[in-house]
C-alpha cells in the first residue's frame, strides 16, 4: 500500500465547481458537488448525458481543476495523486496503440513509468513492482490474444486489455468512464462478471461512471445519481447486496429493487426544475 493518509477518505470533493465556455457559451458542468468516497469502495456515477460524469471523473483524474471547491486523492491533490501513480484512468475506448502487441501494450505503461522514476529525484516514490500481467491476461481470457495486435482483437476483447492494462499500474483509485458502453449487452454483462473478480483481488476504490441503471447495481455498493442544468448530485444510494455478484442476482427481487429506486430517482431528477441560481 501506498504511504498515503488512511485516515482520510480515498476521495473527498468539498463543494466543486466547474465552468466551461464564457457568455453566450457558458455553462455550468458541475454546481456545488459534495462526494466523500471510502477506501475500497466502488462507487458508480449515473446520470443523463451532459450532466457532468466525464467532467467529476476527469477532476479527480487531474485532466481539469476546479474553478471554486476541492478535491482530494487520500489527502493529496489529484496531481500528487497522479504523481503517485495512484490513479488509474480507463476511457470510454480502449485507446491501446496499435502497433505493439497486447503484452506490450499492457506492460508499457510500468516500463515508461521505471524509466521516469528513475530520473526523478531521490524521495520521489518509487514505481511498484509489475504484477504477473501474464497472468493478468489469462484471468480475463486474453492468454491467447498476448501476442496479436489489437486491430486483430474484438472491441470487448479491446477493453479488457485497456483495464488489465490500468490494473497493472496497481492503482489506489480506478476511474472508469464507461468502458462497456460501446459493447453488446452479452459482452457486457461477462466484462462486469470479470472486471469484479479482478477488483476483488485488490484494495482499489473504483468509481465507474455509467447510463445503464443494471451496470451500477450490479457493480456498485453506492450509486451516485446526477442531474443537469447544472451538473450536480441529486442522491447517493447504497446498494446493500451480497458479493459475489454473479449474473444469477441479476434476475433476483433484491436487485430489481435497486434498479427500480434508482430508475425513479433518475426519472425525479430529470424532472426537476433548473437551478437558476447556480448560474
Ligand atoms: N472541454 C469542454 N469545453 C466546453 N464544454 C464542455 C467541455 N467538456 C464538457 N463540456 C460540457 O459540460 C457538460 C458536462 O459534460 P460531461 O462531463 O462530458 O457530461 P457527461 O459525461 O455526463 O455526459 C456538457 O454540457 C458538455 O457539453
Ligand atoms: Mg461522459
Amino acid at each position: 500500500m501506498a504511504p498515503h493518509d488512511l485516515s482520510a477518505p480515498a476521495i473527498r470533493i468539498d463543494g466543486a465547481r466547474k465552468v466551461y465556455g464564457t457568455g453566450s457559451t457558458r455553462m455550468v458542468a458541475l454546481h456545488d458537488v459534495e462526494l466523500d468516497i471510502p477506501a475500497g469502495r466502488f462507487v458508480s456515477v449515473i446520470g443523463p448525458s451532459g450532466c457532468g460524469k466525464s467532467t467529476l471523473l476527469r477532476l479527480i483524474a487531474n485532466l481539469e481543476a476546479t474553478d471554486a471547491g476541492s478535491v482530494e486523492v487520500f489527502g493529496e491533490s489529484p496531481a500528487a495523486a497522479c504523481d503517485g501513480k495512484h490513479i488509474g484512468f480507463v476511457p470510454q475506448t480502449p485507446a491501446l496503440l496499435p502497433w505493439l502487441n497486447v503484452l506490450h501494450n499492457v506492460t508499457l505503461p510500468h516500463r515508461v513509468n521505471r524509466r521516469a522514476s528513475r530520473k526523478r529525484k531521490a524521495g520521489a516514490s518509487a514505481a511498484r513492482p509489475m504484477p504477473d500481467m501474464e497472468q493478468l491476461l489469462r484471468d480475463v481470457g486474453l492468454g491467447d490474444a498476448m501476442h496479436k495486435l489489437p486491430p486483430e482483437l474484438s472491441g470487448g476483447m479491446q477493453q479488457r486489455v485497456a483495464i488489465v492494462r490500468a490494473l497493472g499500474l496497481q492503482p489506489d483509485v480506478l476511474l472508469m468512464d464507461e468502458p462497456f458502453s460501446a459493447l453488446d449487452e452479452f459482452t457486457r454483462e461477462s466484462l462486469q462478471g470479470q472486471l469484479l473478480d479482478l477488483w476483488d483481488h485488490t484494495t482499489a476504490t473504483v468509481v465507474f461512471v455509467t447510463h445503464s441503471v443494471t451496470e451500477a447495481v450490479r457493480l456498485s455498493d453506492q450509486v451516485v445519481v446526477m442531474a443537469p442544468r447544472p451538473g450536480r448530485i441529486v442522491d447517493v444510494i447504497d446498494v446493500d447486496l451480497p458479493r459475489p455478484r454473479s449474473a444469477e442476482l441479476l434476475t433476483s427481487d433484491e436487485f430489481h429493487h435497486y434498479e427500480d429506486l434508482i430508475r425513479e430517482r433518475l426519472q425525479s431528477a430529470w424532472h426537476s426544475p433548473d437551478l437558476p441560481n447556480a448560474a
